[in-house]
């Protein structure tokens, strides 16, 4: 859906969308398509490309505030979508964080050997929260999904390689200023998006800036260490000012938000499957993650590809 297409159902432009956020088009699910669907086709095509088989997988992690159902977790679905018939399945709700929460938490698992091989998957459908009357929202979010496999690999020649580190943040007195009005134990009903945006701006910035740094220091690395910025995608603005604050060339900071708008958990998968296909990342570079979401919550992941 393009930003024109949009101005047909709410007043807005392209003009206004492009010159606040960078985004130009988005994706929306189809009728019919569910969050497990998105999460099963990226699931396939990363263990496609891993050569991976699904029964040698563990655990799958799905990260989404937008599942099929309240229960059972939408990773559920997904497992036996790809033909598994064993390992664990559950979901990991941070919203637009949920996929670097993932991530530590997959990382954790491998690191403390309760599994070998994990596909996580960030997967959302924001067009059924959203509130295509509200043009202050509705402009902003998209569907989509990614998947990463990560398998435990003994210590050897790739020991550098890997997650290095996860840095997790919330605070839940700003619940308010990012939440859905809806759920299965106050309405009933599963609601719609709602957002105080300078404000949700204004702390990205400030709170994506500290756990970046955090990360780097916990890493002994700099700025200047970093091959790839891949960010959570929510607004071209705030991308560009981590980019500036981590001294990177444009060029180093992948964007999507221009094509996919705000996926939630599902923007850096999205990113990062872009950037390895088309050459950008490779073996060895060095990948940082960041994103912020409802809860507050933030979080930020450095991983040696
Ligand atoms: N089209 C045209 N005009 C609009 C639209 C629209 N889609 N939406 C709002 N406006 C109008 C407002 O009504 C207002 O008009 P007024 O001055 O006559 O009252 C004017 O534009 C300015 O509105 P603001 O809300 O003050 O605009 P702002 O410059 O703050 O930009 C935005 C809004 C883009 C939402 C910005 O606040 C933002 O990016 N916030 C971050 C939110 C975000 O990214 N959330 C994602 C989830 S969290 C995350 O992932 C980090």
């Amino acid at each position: 859906m393009t930003n024109d297409e949009l101005a047909a159902l709410v007043d807005t432009s392209n003009e206004w969308i492009v010159q606040r956020t960078g985004i130009r088009q988005r994706h929306i699910a189809a009728d019919g398509e569910f969050c497990s669907d998105l999460a099963t086709r990226a699931a396939e095509r990363a263990l496609a490309d891993a050569g991976v088989a699904a029964s040698e997988v563990d655990l799958v992690i799905v990260a989404t505030a937008t599942p099929d159902n309240t229960f059972p977790a939408t990773a559920a679905r997904v497992q036996a979508n790809l033909g598994m018939t064993r390992g664990a399945s559950f979901d990991v709700q941070a919203v637009c964080s949920g996929f670097v929460y993932g991530l530590a938490v997959a990382d954790n698992f491998i690191k403390a050997g309760q599994a070998k091989t994990i596909v996580l998957i960030g997967a959302e459908t924001f067009s059924r929260i959203l509130d295509w009357n509200d043009r202050g929202t509705c402009v902003l979010f998209g569907d989509g999904a990614g998947a990463l496999v990560l398998r435990a690999a003994p210590y050897g020649d790739d020991r550098d390689r890997g997650v290095l580190s996860t840095h997790l943040h919330s605070d839940g007195r700003q619940y308010g200023i990012l939440y859905v009005d809806g759920g299965p134990s106050t309405t009933g009903t599963a609601g719609y998006l709602r957002m105080q945006g300078k404000e949700v701006f204004k702390l990205a910035v400030q709170n994506l800036a500290d756990v970046v740094d955090e990360a780097l220091a916990a890493n002994k690395l700099t700025g200047r260490d970093v091959d790839w910025l891949v960010p959570h995608q929510a607004n071209r603005r705030i991308i560009d000012s981590m980019g500036r604050k981590l001294g990177l060339s444009r060029e180093k900071v992948v964007v999507t938000v221009d094509r996919h708008a705000n996926t939630s958990a599902a923007s850096i998968p999205l990113a990062l499957a872009d950037a390895v296909a088309d050459g950008r990342i490779q073996p060895g570079h060095l990948v940082l993650m960041e994103a912020m979401g409802g809860g507050l919550t933030w979080a930020a992941g450095l991983v040696r590809w």
